[in-house]
């Protein structure tokens, strides 16, 4: 990480770690039923696929495997969890799209899956990827101990429930019909939970998978918030800035739709500086960690949520 250029370190990691996501997420959703199960629908599993696969940055998956690795965890199980959290990820994404919230046609450079594959299949897709998460994180094929399955359940739950993602995305969708200009503090509040949440369990999942000790989980949840807060910035500025092409998303929509976001809130020049700022203060939550690749990898993800053109 000199002059803003991310390491060939950083690179390879990144690219191992989505090719690892995505082998594991084709071969969860793959046709043939699981013990318990009846049928895989062949059509509605296409959509499934549709919606999980061939697209996005992997950058959940990316933090649950590397901040594993610092404690030395590798394998299937952490990949198994990394799908989890890659599903929820990409459910939310589905929901987000749909006409009754943003109203979106492309992602991940492609159609929309309600666009692609019908609204009623698109919820359903949505349910499915959100249930499979924790049917994943439950099988003893992730961990074999109990009590760490539970600990990732509960975490997922708690950060993609009421008081986290879904709450997030509730206060984004009422910041829309506002008449009044959104405060800072209310949208960072908004974003913490909307985008920072999953984020940040992504980061403690691969804690709890590594069984790290009170004090570096502590650190690490830091550095996740700061880092999820970040990125969701980054999210709204390259609304404004970045080319379509490249975002494989509509650019522009933010501001007509009102949204709560920081650079409505500040500015421009403000969001940025907030963003870069905050990470510096993920960078930082890692302090107490060894000097080494795999530290340095971490702190590389958060200069890259901040600085990400994508
Ligand atoms: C987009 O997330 C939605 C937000 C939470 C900001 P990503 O930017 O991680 O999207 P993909 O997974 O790379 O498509
Ligand atoms: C999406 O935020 C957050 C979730 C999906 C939970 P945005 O609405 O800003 O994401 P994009 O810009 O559509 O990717
Ligand atoms: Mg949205
Ligand atoms: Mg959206
Ligand atoms: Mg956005």
């Amino acid at each position: 990480m000199t002059d803003g250029v991310p390491s060939a370190e950083f690179r390879a990691r990144g690219a191992e770690a989505a090719e690892s996501a995505e082998r594991m997420l084709d071969s969860l959703l793959a046709p043939t039923a699981l013990p318990g199960e009846t049928l895989r629908p062949p059509r509605f599993l296409e959509a499934v696929r549709y919606a999980a696969l061939g697209g996005g940055k992997r950058f959940r998956p990316f933090l649950t495997i590397e901040t594993a690795r610092l404690f030395g965890a590798s394998g299937t199980g952490v990949c198994r969890a990394a799908a989890a959290i890659e599903m929820i990820h990409c459910y939310s994404l589905v929901h987000d799209d749909l006409p009754a919230l943003d109203n979106d046609d492309l992602r991940r450079g492609r159609p929309t899956t309600h666009r692609a594959f019908g609204e009623a299949n698109a919820i359903l897709v949505g349910d499915a990827l959100l249930t499979y998460a924790f049917d994943i994180l439950a099988d003893e094929a992730t961990d074999p101990d109990p009590q760490t399955r539970i600990a990732l359940v509960f975490g997922l739950a708690r950060s993609a429930g009421i008081g986290g993602m879904i709450g997030g995305q509730v206060l984004d969708l009422e910041a829309e019909e506002a008449p009044q200009p959104h405060g800072p503090e209310d949208v960072m509040r908004l974003q913490a939970m909307k985008t920072g949440a999953l984020l940040r369990f992504a980061v403690d999942a691969g804690a709890i998978l590594g069984r790290a000790k009170a004090p570096a989980r502590d650190a690490l949840s830091r550095f996740g918030r700061a880092l999820g807060a970040a990125f969701q910035i980054a999210d709204d500025i390259l609304d404004v800035e970045a080319d379509e092409a490249l975002l494989g998303k509509r650019a522009g929509k933010d501001a007509g739709r009102n949204k709560a976001t920081l650079v409505a809130a500040l500015g421009i020049e403000a969001a940025r500086q907030t963003r870069d700022r905050l990470a510096q203060e993920a960078i930082a939550a890692l302090e107490s960690f060894p000097e080494g690749a795999n530290a340095t990898v971490l702190k590389e993800a958060a200069f890259f949520a901040a600085a990400r053109k994508n």
